[in-house]
């Protein structure tokens, strides 16, 4: 049975007064053992102090991108160590904000996977394609792409400790989620795919379905067999939004 996974990516939102906010709503309205796993990822620069407050609560604490190199002359990067350093048990890779807006490659992005596991952090890939692809019939073929170089460079076992998300950029920030049976379409694509490498971890790997989920829309997104829980942007920053979906990963 896979352990469903909500995860609320800040992007570059808060301050340190309204993160404070959230996170004293999100404890007071989270049960102490909720089925699913709760993460949340700020930005680096709060990292620490988010930590601190969400420290001995149910919710785990990831990053929302991290270096592909281990330490050195990498000026503005911060590595996996760090990372963990910081209390991080997670941290997103491949972003498609980061493919799309900072023309990170599939190979950068392996690589990040890659130095995410070294330091014992659990990654979450992101892989989706954009709306063009889609009309075009090729969003397997991008995300086999996406999901490939990853399963080259760190083995399908590399995945017993990662997880992968399915955020159709087209969906992401626009209100319009994908249907749960697009969705589902894909993530069973997905686990057929490492399934060929490896049938049991692709048994076992959680894969998150994430382009705006809602309270409203969630329970019927993570009914579909192979959508285990959630990637949040914009909702994860409104507390009762961001419970009422986790809530829904457990129902
Ligand atoms: P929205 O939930 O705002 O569509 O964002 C999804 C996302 O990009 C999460 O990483």
């Amino acid at each position: 049975m896979r352990r469903p996974i909500v995860a609320g990516n800040w992007k570059m939102h808060g301050s340190r007064a309204e993160n404070a906010r959230l996170t004293e709503e999100l404890l007071a309205g989270c049960p102490a053992q909720p089925r699913a796993s709760a993460v949340v990822c700020p930005p680096f620069v709060y990292l620490q102090e988010v930590g601190r407050l969400l420290r001995d609560s149910a919710f785990s604490l990831g990053a929302q991108d991290v270096c592909a190199d281990a330490q050195g002359a990498f000026t503005g990067e911060v590595s996996a160590a760090m990372l963990r350093d910081t209390g991080c048990e997670y941290v997103l890779v491949g972003h498609s904000e980061r493919r799309l807006l900072y023309r990170e490659s599939d190979q950068l992005i392996a690589r990040k996977f890659a130095a995410a596991l070294a330091r014992g952090l659990k990654p979450i890939l992101c892989v989706g394609e954009q709306l063009a692809e889609r009309e075009a019939g090729r969003t397997q073929d991008v995300v086999a792409r996406q999901l490939d170089v990853v399963l080259e460079l760190s083995g399908a076992g590399a995945l017993a400790q990662g997880v992968i998300a399915y955020e159709p950029v087209w969906a992401i920030g626009t209100g319009r989620n994908a249907a749960p049976e697009q969705a589902q379409e894909v993530h069973a694509f997905i686990r057929e795919r490492i399934g060929a490498r490896d049938a049991r971890i692709a048994a076992a790997t959680r894969l998150l379905y994430g382009g705006s989920v809602k309270a409203g829309n969630a329970a019927e997104l993570f009914a579909m067999p192979d959508v285990d829980g959630g990637l949040i942007g914009g909702a994860s920053l409104k507390a009762d939004e961001f419970l009422a979906i986790l809530a829904a990963a457990g129902a």
